[in-house]
Protein backbone atom coordinates (compact mmCIF):
# COMPACT_ATOMS: atom_id res chain seq x y z
CA UNK A 1 0.00 0.00 0.00
CA UNK A 2 1.74 3.32 -1.36
CA UNK A 3 -0.27 5.73 1.58
CA UNK A 4 2.24 4.58 4.19
CA UNK A 5 5.31 5.95 2.77
CA UNK A 6 3.83 8.21 0.17
CA UNK A 7 2.46 11.46 0.60
CA UNK A 8 -1.64 11.64 -0.63
CA UNK A 9 -2.94 13.74 -3.37
CA UNK A 10 -4.56 15.99 -1.03
CA UNK A 11 -1.12 16.89 0.74
CA UNK A 12 0.85 17.25 -2.22
CA UNK A 13 -1.44 19.43 -3.73
CA UNK A 14 -1.76 21.45 -0.68
CA UNK A 15 2.13 21.28 0.10
CA UNK A 16 3.06 22.62 -3.23
CA UNK A 17 0.84 25.91 -3.07
CA UNK A 18 3.11 27.04 0.35
CA UNK A 19 6.08 28.97 -0.32
CA UNK A 20 6.08 29.24 -4.35
CA UNK A 21 8.40 32.23 -4.22
CA UNK A 22 11.05 29.21 -3.48
CA UNK A 23 10.38 28.10 -7.12
CA UNK A 24 11.83 24.34 -7.31
CA UNK A 25 12.60 24.30 -3.68
CA UNK A 26 9.45 22.38 -1.46
CA UNK A 27 8.90 21.38 1.67
CA UNK A 28 9.33 18.14 0.59
CA UNK A 29 13.58 19.20 -0.05
CA UNK A 30 15.10 17.35 2.72
CA UNK A 31 18.68 19.08 2.41
CA UNK A 32 20.13 21.64 4.38
CA UNK A 33 19.84 24.24 1.79
CA UNK A 34 22.40 26.74 3.45
CA UNK A 35 25.16 23.32 3.81
CA UNK A 36 24.65 22.46 -0.27
CA UNK A 37 24.37 26.03 -1.49
CA UNK A 38 28.16 26.26 0.31
CA UNK A 39 29.71 22.89 -1.29
CA UNK A 40 27.51 24.27 -4.52
CA UNK A 41 29.62 27.12 -4.09
CA UNK A 42 32.64 25.90 -3.78
CA UNK A 43 32.92 23.23 -6.75
CA UNK A 44 31.90 26.54 -8.44
CA UNK A 45 35.18 28.22 -7.59
CA UNK A 46 36.91 25.04 -7.84
CA UNK A 47 35.54 24.68 -11.91
CA UNK A 48 36.69 28.33 -12.10
CA UNK A 49 39.80 27.52 -11.06
CA UNK A 50 40.58 24.78 -13.15
CA UNK A 51 39.16 26.56 -15.94
CA UNK A 52 41.68 29.16 -15.34
CA UNK A 53 44.64 26.70 -15.16
CA UNK A 54 43.56 24.94 -17.93
CA UNK A 55 43.32 27.90 -20.16
CA UNK A 56 46.60 29.21 -19.31
CA UNK A 57 48.09 26.00 -19.77
CA UNK A 58 46.40 25.97 -23.03
CA UNK A 59 48.03 28.92 -24.37
CA UNK A 60 51.58 28.07 -22.50
CA UNK A 61 52.02 24.48 -24.51
CA UNK A 62 50.61 26.27 -27.51
CA UNK A 63 53.67 28.77 -27.28
CA UNK A 64 56.38 25.20 -27.06
CA UNK A 65 54.38 24.01 -30.32
CA UNK A 66 52.83 21.01 -28.08
CA UNK A 67 50.14 21.36 -30.31
CA UNK A 68 48.27 18.07 -29.39
CA UNK A 69 48.57 18.25 -25.82
CA UNK A 70 47.27 22.04 -25.78
CA UNK A 71 44.40 21.10 -27.62
CA UNK A 72 43.17 18.66 -25.18
CA UNK A 73 44.33 21.62 -21.95
CA UNK A 74 41.22 23.72 -24.30
CA UNK A 75 38.74 21.29 -24.29
CA UNK A 76 39.10 20.55 -20.53
CA UNK A 77 39.00 24.38 -20.46
CA UNK A 78 35.69 24.41 -21.95
CA UNK A 79 34.33 21.18 -20.16
CA UNK A 80 35.23 23.14 -16.93
CA UNK A 81 33.29 26.42 -17.83
CA UNK A 82 30.32 23.89 -18.57
CA UNK A 83 30.23 22.52 -15.16
CA UNK A 84 30.59 26.31 -13.90
CA UNK A 85 27.53 26.79 -15.26
CA UNK A 86 25.64 24.52 -14.61
CA UNK A 87 26.84 24.37 -10.72
CA UNK A 88 25.39 27.53 -11.08
CA UNK A 89 22.34 27.45 -12.60
CA UNK A 90 21.86 24.69 -9.52
CA UNK A 91 22.43 27.18 -6.81
CA UNK A 92 20.24 29.94 -8.20
CA UNK A 93 17.74 27.11 -8.85
CA UNK A 94 17.82 26.55 -4.94
CA UNK A 95 17.16 29.80 -4.05
CA UNK A 96 20.95 31.27 -3.68
CA UNK A 97 23.36 32.78 -5.75
CA UNK A 98 26.28 31.99 -7.33
CA UNK A 99 29.66 33.13 -5.92
CA UNK A 100 31.82 34.24 -8.99
CA UNK A 101 33.92 37.24 -6.92
CA UNK A 102 37.64 37.14 -7.76
CA UNK A 103 38.06 37.94 -4.12
CA UNK A 104 39.08 34.90 -2.39
CA UNK A 105 38.66 32.47 -5.32
CA UNK A 106 41.45 30.68 -4.86
CA UNK A 107 40.82 30.19 -1.07
CA UNK A 108 37.27 28.72 -1.93
CA UNK A 109 38.43 26.43 -4.58
CA UNK A 110 39.09 23.00 -3.44
CA UNK A 111 41.96 22.41 -6.92
CA UNK A 112 44.78 24.86 -6.12
CA UNK A 113 45.68 27.01 -9.32
CA UNK A 114 49.81 26.29 -10.45
CA UNK A 115 51.40 27.71 -13.51
CA UNK A 116 53.90 24.87 -14.23
CA UNK A 117 57.26 25.54 -15.80
CA UNK A 118 57.08 22.71 -18.49
CA UNK A 119 54.56 20.46 -20.25
CA UNK A 120 55.23 17.83 -18.22
CA UNK A 121 54.44 19.66 -14.88
CA UNK A 122 51.87 21.09 -16.23
CA UNK A 123 50.12 18.00 -16.81
CA UNK A 124 50.84 16.63 -13.59
CA UNK A 125 49.42 19.98 -12.23
CA UNK A 126 46.43 19.40 -14.05
CA UNK A 127 45.87 15.54 -12.76
CA UNK A 128 46.52 16.32 -9.17
CA UNK A 129 44.05 18.91 -9.45
CA UNK A 130 41.46 16.78 -11.21
CA UNK A 131 42.01 14.00 -8.54
CA UNK A 132 40.97 16.67 -5.45
CA UNK A 133 38.03 17.21 -7.67
CA UNK A 134 37.49 13.73 -7.68
CA UNK A 135 37.43 13.06 -4.49
CA UNK A 136 35.74 16.20 -3.46
CA UNK A 137 32.60 15.98 -5.59
CA UNK A 138 32.59 11.73 -4.29
CA UNK A 139 32.03 13.31 -0.92
CA UNK A 140 29.27 15.80 -1.65
CA UNK A 141 27.37 13.07 -3.86
CA UNK A 142 27.63 11.08 -0.34
CA UNK A 143 26.73 13.59 1.48
CA UNK A 144 23.59 14.59 -0.37
CA UNK A 145 22.26 11.10 -0.84
CA UNK A 146 18.34 10.94 -1.28
CA UNK A 147 18.10 14.17 0.01
CA UNK A 148 18.61 16.30 -3.02
CA UNK A 149 18.47 13.60 -5.93
CA UNK A 150 18.78 16.55 -8.30
CA UNK A 151 22.20 18.23 -7.31
CA UNK A 152 23.50 14.99 -6.69
CA UNK A 153 22.69 13.33 -10.46
CA UNK A 154 24.46 16.46 -11.83
CA UNK A 155 27.32 15.89 -9.37
CA UNK A 156 28.00 12.52 -10.13
CA UNK A 157 27.80 13.27 -14.44
CA UNK A 158 30.45 16.04 -13.17
CA UNK A 159 32.79 13.14 -11.44
CA UNK A 160 32.23 10.98 -14.33
CA UNK A 161 33.83 13.67 -16.71
CA UNK A 162 36.47 14.82 -14.20
CA UNK A 163 37.09 11.04 -13.87
CA UNK A 164 37.49 11.06 -17.47
CA UNK A 165 40.01 14.16 -17.55
CA UNK A 166 42.59 12.66 -14.79
CA UNK A 167 42.69 9.36 -17.03
CA UNK A 168 43.54 11.50 -20.36
CA UNK A 169 46.00 13.13 -18.33
CA UNK A 170 47.68 9.95 -17.21
CA UNK A 171 47.48 8.73 -20.39
CA UNK A 172 49.36 12.27 -21.94
CA UNK A 173 51.65 11.71 -19.02
CA UNK A 174 52.68 8.18 -20.13
CA UNK A 175 53.27 9.43 -23.84
CA UNK A 176 55.32 11.91 -22.49
CA UNK A 177 57.80 9.48 -20.49
CA UNK A 178 57.95 7.53 -24.17
FE1 LIG B 1 34.89 20.17 -13.97
FE1 LIG C 1 38.18 18.21 -14.99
Amino acid sequence: MPGAFLSDIQTLRKRAREHIAQGAVTPGYHADRDVVIKLLNEALATEIICTLRYKRHYHMAKGIHAESVAAEFQEHASEEQQHADQIAERITQLGGAPDFSPDGLASRSHAEYVEGDTLEEMIKEDLVAERIAIDSYREMINYLGQNDSTSRRMLEEILAKEEEHADDLATLLEGLAH
